[in-house]
């Protein structure tokens, strides 16, 4: 949510300050705006509506040079999105700030900087603070301690980036609540919210920590903690391909993540099976003995981790036989809630940065859960760092604010895990084995359904003039078609809503005629004979049906009744496989509507704020 980049070098920095923001606009879209330090001494401040290209031609125009700049790039919180409330925020003519996150007093410390006699010119919390530390500088004249001051005032959560052209030489930034990472070059330093917005420019990153607040020099970098002590933090380098954050040859982000599935499952699974079981070591030195007294599990995520969550509860109770619940984090966070004995809190989630899942992890360390795991994307996370124990998936960056290969390969890290729980809890090793060659298959499964695109691309057709759709599954498919219909109302802007296909006649058969497609997942599982006849009474009242069923099902293409045939998978694989269909079908809806598929209107893809 909102995306921060800046530089301290010796060479002119708004081409990199320009092109961090590219690499950071998944996280926000709708302004964007840079602050450089030019060589007269001056702050030369540019500030867009609308995407990064908007800055990029209006820095054209004006031509900026410095060696010293931050930029950002905004989702709007407080204030629409409009020029005015644009980043940086800047307090006078000297001092320019960017920020991500929420100020949650900023209205009282807006009332006393007005008595103050600072004039406001945005709606925004960040200009509340480029004031307070103004304020603070104008009694020690060093920005530092100025950022110290104000911050020590800022309830709520964020990173900040401050510079200041009477404390010319230094970026000063500090972090709560919002992640922040320090780029380490050579003669010159940067920080960004995300290390994906440096890599053309380094490769060495130090995740700053809670509370930490440092100081950016062209040769060094010094970091405080939050108990004001000098701090250390580790360097470590980017492991993941150079090229992550290309399209290339593919239109979309989202498409050639689509693509990449059976690449990034196949790497989720590396090091961690053997031909017939899972390497319980390789889920961390800890994995075993924290496993082996677990009777319960919370899952707790939001979004499309929430609904990875869901399948691993079908997976949790009928492989290991413990009990286990998912929670949305939002509503988790806010709500009494009991824990019993031996409880393993897992958290689900892509970013590792989700405010409300982050939020309900501090909540659970209080709490008496016996541990934390996290199934996490991104290395040096929040939430990586703050869990006892993690399972990182192998996607590598996902940039399409939709999210698609981290989902399947959340489902792949939770089969593993739920394998290896389940050890402990008396599966047999024949299971075991025999899951974890379904398992191994996947990567294959995928590749042919990624071959039926053009006939997917063919059924989408059916969809571009509807404004509603229903999406169907039983059991663990359940939670496959609420993510379907995620993917499709959030980038094709149908209105879509996910039942289990049991529930149909509790009200939703109201809504079915012939302007209302109903897509069904449908593998040859236990429970097909009972979807069969749901299918029938979305049949009998002129529904248009889409089926996704393999050769076994039964189901045959007939008048409104229209079957992709789907490989035969294991009943427990089969979740991770039917999704990638369900992906292609809003994908290509979404282009003939004529939507912006990477970056879908009013969202973001990382919810660093409430
Ligand atoms: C889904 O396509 C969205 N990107 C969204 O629901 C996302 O899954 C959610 O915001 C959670 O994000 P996380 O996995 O990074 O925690």
């Amino acid at each position: 949510m909102c995306g921060i980049v800046g530089a301290v070098s010796q060479r002119d920095v708004p081409a990199i300050l320009l092109e961090g923001l590219r690499r950071l606009e998944y996280r926000g879209y709708d302004s964007a705006g840079m602050a450089i330090l030019g060589d007269d001494g001056s702050l030369q401040r540019e500030r867009e509506v609308g995407k990064v290209q908007a800055l990029a031609q209006a820095l054209e125009k004006s031509d900026p040079h410095g060696v010293v700049g931050i930029a950002h790039t905004r989702w709007a919180t407080h204030g629409v999105p409009s020029q005015v409330n644009a980043h940086p925020h800047m307090s006078g003519e000297r001092l320019a700030i960017v920020h991500n996150g929420i100020i949650e007093n900023y209205q009282s410390l807006r009332e006393r900087l007005k008595d103050e006699g600072f004039e406001f010119s945005s709606q925004t919390d960040t200009e509340v603070v480029a004031h307070l530390i103004e304020s603070c500088f104008r009694q020690s004249g060093d920005l530092l301690s100025a950022v110290k001051a104000a911050v020590a005032e800022l309830h709520g959560a964020f990173a900040l980036a401050v510079m200041h052209a009477d404390d010319p030489d230094r970026i000063v930034v500090t972090r709560r609540g919002s992640p922040l990472v320090v780029g380490v070059g050579i003669g010159e330093n940067f920080i960004a919210s995300d290390q994906l917005a440096l890599l053309p420019v380094t490769d060495r990153f130090m995740f700053l920590e809670e509370g930490d607040i440092a100081e950016i020099r062209r040769d060094t970098v010094r970091i405080w903690d939050a108990d004001e002590q000098v701090a250390e933090r580790p360097v470590s380098r980017f492991e993941h391909a150079i090229d992550s954050a290309d399209k290339g040859e593919y239109r979309h982000f989202m498409l050639k993540e689509i693509h990449e599935q059976p690449r990034v499952i196949q790497a989720t699974m590396e090091g961690r099976l053997t031909d017939s079981r899972v390497l319980e070591q390789s889920l961390g030195t800890e994995a075993g003995s924290l496993l082996a007294g677990i009777r319960h599990v919370q899952i707790i995520a939001c979004g499309t981790s929430y609904h990875a969550g869901m399948v691993a509860r079908y997976w949790i109770e009928e492989l290991a036989g413990i009990p286990c619940s998912v929670e949305v984090a939002s509503e988790y966070r806010y709500r009494h809630h009991v824990v019993q004995p031996d409880t393993l809190f897992l958290t689900i989630s892509q970013s590792g940065e989700t405010a409300d899942t982050l939020a309900a992890l501090r909540q659970a360390k209080e709490a008496g859960f016996r541990a934390a795991l996290a199934v996490c994307n991104v290395p040096g996370s929040s939430l990586v760092r703050e869990s006892d124990l993690v399972i990182m998936t192998q996607a590598g960056p996902e940039i399409g604010v939709a999210s698609t290969k981290a989902f399947t390969t959340q489902l792949t890290a939770l089969l593993i895990f739920t394998l290896a729980l389940a050890r402990h809890n008396g599966l047999d090793s024949e299971k075991e084995a025999d899951i974890v060659r379904a398992l191994r298959e996947v990567p294959r499964q995928v590749d042919q359904v990624l071959s039926l695109d053009g006939r997917i691309e063919s059924l989408s057709r059916a969809f571009m003039d509807k404004s509603h759709s229903l999406f169907l599954g039983r059991g663990a498919m359940f939670p496959v078609a609420l993510e379907g219909a995620l993917k499709l109302k959030e980038i094709s802007y149908i209105h879509a809503e996910a039942y289990p296909a049991g529930e149909l006649k509790h009200g939703p058969l109201a809504l079915v005629d012939s302007e209302m497609p109903v897509v069904t997942v449908a593998p040859n599982n236990a429970l097909m004979e009972k979807l069969k006849s749901n299918l029938e009474e979305v049949r009998a009242r002129g529904g248009e049906l889409f089926v996704f069923a393999d050769g076994q099902s039964g189901l045959h293409e007939e008048d409104h009744v229209h079957v992709m045939s789907i490989p035969e998978v294991h009943p427990i694989t089969a979740p991770i496989v039917y999704t990638v269909p369900l992906q292609l079908l809003s994908y290509h809806v979404a282009v003939l509507k004529g939507t912006d598929v990477d970056q879908p209107r009013n969202l973001a893809k990382s919810v660093t704020v409430e």
